[in-house]
């Protein structure tokens, strides 16, 4: 086992104290990348929170269409066995009003002056007996569509178009340089510790690795949303490697170290 010759815990005090103000910088520096991340990326898809479609959307772009449409298209429940399919003035009914324009799903899903073709009581006579919260176990079907929100939820279809490519350049710039940065310095230091070589060989690859692994799905996300994932999976690894790094740096300077033989000195 070859490792460095120096270790932290033999530095002198106001270096060890320097490090550590700087590395629980550091730390509080991925805590609110964190917080940024949910921020700026959650509801691109419309919906409370960071999804996998946010991020999807972010890099890639996301079409999705409306999960009542996509019910509605596939004569959803007639497939279902023993039912009837909904008929055919209500199917249209209904497509008119999810097709129509965006700002009036909410308005007109209960309005009166549709008549006959009002989309709440079309739902309520054929859907809402298997979808909704009351409904028998045996029929109980998700999404429930019983209330506004409910429909909020199914009723739009999304286009999420990704970050302008200015965007993503300057920020691969300045991620690229400022994360490559901290990541070289924060391995060094790892390596200066007591713990095994594993551990310290692991989470080494895993910040540098994730981290380039990272980045360049920024890239590939945009031709292939198969990348998207990679974005998660280096994000996280390059991320946890650099906390528990930075734990495991702080405790090689202010944990005694059983193990320790006297210093040469
Ligand atoms: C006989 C019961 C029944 C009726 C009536 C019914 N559904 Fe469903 N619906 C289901 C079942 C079962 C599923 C599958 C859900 C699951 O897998 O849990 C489903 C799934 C769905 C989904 C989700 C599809 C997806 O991709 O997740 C939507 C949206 C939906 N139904 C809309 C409707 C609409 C609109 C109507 C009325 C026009 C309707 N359903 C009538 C039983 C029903």
């Amino acid at each position: 086992m070859s490792n460095l010759p120096l270790r932290l815990r033999h530095l002198p005090l106001a270096a060890r104290l320097s490090l550590s103000f700087l590395i629980v910088v550091v730390l509080g520096g991925y805590l609110v990348s964190g917080l940024h991340m949910s921020e700026h990326h959650q509801n691109r898809d419309g919906r409370e929170g960071l999804s996998m479609t946010d991020i999807e959307g972010a890099y890639h772009g996301v079409n999705s269409e409306a999960p009542l449409l996509l019910a509605l298209n596939a004569d959803h429940p007639g497939e279902l066995d023993g039912q009837e399919p909904l008929e055919d003035w209500a199917k249209k009914a209904l497509l008119q009003w999810l097709e129509g324009d965006a700002d009036k799903i909410v308005p007109n899903w209960d309005n009166l002056d549709l008549g006959d073709e009002v989309p709440a009581d079309l739902l309520d006579a054929s859907c809402v007996g298997c979808h909704s919260r009351t409904a028998d176990a045996e029929l109980r079907a998700e999404p429930p569509l019983e209330y506004l929100d409910d429909i909020r939820a199914v009723a739009f279809s999304r286009e999420i178009s990704p970050s302008d490519i200015k965007l993503l350049i300057a920020s691969t710039h300045a991620h690229s340089l400022g994360l490559a940065t901290i990541t070289l310095l924060l391995v060094g230091l790892i390596f200066a510790t007591r713990f095994g070589p594993r551990l310290k060989g692991g989470l080494a690859l895993a910040a540098s690795g994730g981290l380039l692994f990272d980045l360049a799905a920024w890239w590939l996300a945009r031709e292939s949303a198969s990348f998207v994932f990679l974005i998660v999976l280096g994000g996280l690894a390059h991320a946890g490697a650099m906390v528990l790094i930075g734990l495991l740096v702080l405790c090689e300077l202010w944990c005694s170290d059983p193990k320790a033989k006297p210093q040469a000195s």
